[in-house]
């Protein structure tokens, strides 16, 4: 099934001017190395399966006050407190597309990509976040990329909100203020009035589980650190969130929208012995992880998973909280935000192991006590550059298998999947990655038929990774941050790449280089 376009990739197909502007990019992007492919042609996609590449606003524009741009969160946190990120850097200038989107879009014409996923800065657009003040600068900026990808036969895949909330929105309490679905749907609402006519396929939330969880339950930007409670607040309002610009596309743009969509991160939860005790806790993780926005939206009851709610209302009770600290939806939220999704965006990385937490309860709230597991990583699964990524290429097919049991095997489109390295062209790791998880993902499809219809590389280029800075790099392309035009340069993975998006077969590679 598709998402509801034809790849405009696909009717270009053998354009004969191709190969010639191909090879002139690759010069111009200083690629160094040889290799060898062969196709193989068994280990191949369906065709109207599509690859693209991804990114995200704060994490490559730059551009952070110019033309009229709204302070963000992430502006304001890594500001006010450096130290808490990793290099102390910031994404004042970052990869600096808002300037060189042009460039960016010649590499992805060079990769061959299908689909370009991207999101748009709220606080570029509406700088104080609110739609009486509409930022003529943002709006003409994302129409000259999308009009750069268009003429390029390049499907926009657009995030709405990618964490980089407008900080006078933070000042109302962010994410943890019921008003926010309201000043959100607005914000959607010129969005899909401004983009509507060039973008297909919408997505409201990137990993609402990271930025509740990390920014309001942890460190991350705005940094509340108050699990247990804000992270909940947060998920609550998001998820009403979704549901409302859902229903506003049903109501008022369903002829110029074909879709839209929400991204949810799962990482696979993996008992940590065969023990029934570490069973049921890897499942109530998963639900915890995963159910926590899954559920309400995929499920067929809506609502948050029941283990979830069984757990938090005890556990709050024996607090001495007068409510459970899982706020509640009315019935009239269950059913608006069940099925408010066209397909389930999945970004996934890698595995954990989950054990039961034999412990007493603490006195203090938090999400993990909720969850009740203790998670680790198997020392000899191998590293990334991040220390929470290991490379776990069967979690992926159990992923994918679980959503297709849990969720009666909705619609899935891989809205991210990758791997950091350090700095250097030669990463032969990376493309092991690739090559491991792809083919956990073509199993996942043709023996166990999950539905999964693209796949999207995270990322196109380097970009700041949120507290780790400039440290840990993900890109197809490397991004020279001390050039003073940011050159881009491919990486080895980048021609694996090319190849897999322009012939949909996992290619066979020997590394010559
Ligand atoms: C998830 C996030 O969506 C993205 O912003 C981040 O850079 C990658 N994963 C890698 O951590």
């Amino acid at each position: 099934m598709s998402l509801g376009y034809q790849s405009p990739r696909r009717r270009r197909a053998g354009d004969m001017t191709w190969g010639i502007i191909a090879s002139m990019l690759f010069a111009s992007f200083g690629f160094g190395g040889t290799f060898s492919y062969e196709r193989s042609e068994k280990l191949c996609f369906p065709d109207d399966f599509i690859f693209g590449v991804a990114t995200a606003a704060y994490q490559i524009e730059g551009a952070w006050n110019t033309s009229g741009k709204g302070e963000s969160i992430w502006d304001r946190y890594t500001h006010e407190r450096p130290d808490r990120i990793f290099d102390h850097h910031n994404g004042d200038v970052a990869a600096d597309s808002y300037h060189l989107f042009r460039q960016d879009v010649r590499m992805l014409e060079y990769l061959g990509v299908q689909h370009y996923r991207f999101s748009i800065s709220w606080p570029r657009t509406l700088p104080s976040g609110l739609s009486n003040e509409i930022n003529e600068d943002g709006i003409r900026y994302y129409m000259e990329l999308l009009d750069e990808l268009n003429s390029h036969g390049i499907s926009p895949i657009v995030t709405m909100y990618h964490w980089d909330l407008p900080q006078a929105l933070q000042d109302l309490g962010g994410w943890t203020n019921p008003i926010i679905a309201e000043y959100f749907v607005d914000y959607a609402r010129v969005l899909f009035d401004h983009f509507g006519d060039k973008v297909n396929v919408w997505l409201t939330f990137n990993e609402p589980l990271s930025f509740c969880h990390d920014g309001y339950g942890g460190l991350d930007a705005p940094g509340a650190h108050s699990s247990g409670f804000e992270d909940y607040l947060c998920a609550h309002n998001v998820l009403r969130a979704h549901g409302m610009v859902y229903r506003l596309y049903m109501d008022q743009y369903k002829d110029k929208i074909k879709s839209v969509g929400i991204t949810l991160d799962f990482s696979w939860l993996e008992p940590a012995t065969t023990s029934d005790a570490d069973q049921k806790a890897a499942e109530t993780a998963r639900q915890f992880y995963f159910g926590w926005f899954a559920h309400p939206i995929f499920s067929k009851t809506g609502d948050y998973p029941p283990i979830m709610r069984e757990r938090v209302d005890t556990i709050s009770k024996r607090q001495h909280f007068t409510r459970s600290r899982l706020p509640s939806f009315t019935p009239e939220e269950v059913e608006m935000i069940r099925g408010s999704s066209d397909f389930l965006g999945l970004n996934h990385y890698t595995t954990y192991l989950i054990a039961k937490n034999k412990g007493k309860i603490s006195l203090t709230p938090s999400f993990e006590a909720d969850m009740g597991g203790i998670v680790s990583q198997k020392k000899e699964w191998p590293k990334s550059n991040s220390t929470w990524l290991k490379v776990v290429p069967w979690g992926f097919r159990k992923s994918l298998n679980w959503v297709r049991l849990a969720y009666d095997n909705p619609t899935v489109f891989i809205t991210e999947n990758g791997m950091s390295l350090e700095r250097g062209l030669k990463d032969s790791r990376r493309i092991n990655y690739l090559d491991g998880y792809l083919k956990a993902l073509l199993t996942a499809m043709t023996k166990d038929n999950c539905r999964v219809v693209g796949y999207t590389y995270w990322s196109l280029m380097d970009n700041f990774e949120w507290t780790r800075g400039f440290s840990e790099r993900f890109g197809l392309y490397e991004v020279d941050y001390d050039s003073p035009n940011k050159v881009r340069t491919a990486r080895s993975s980048a021609e694996y790449f090319k190849q897999l998006a322009q012939t949909r077969c996992i290619p066979t590679w020997n590394y010559t280089v």
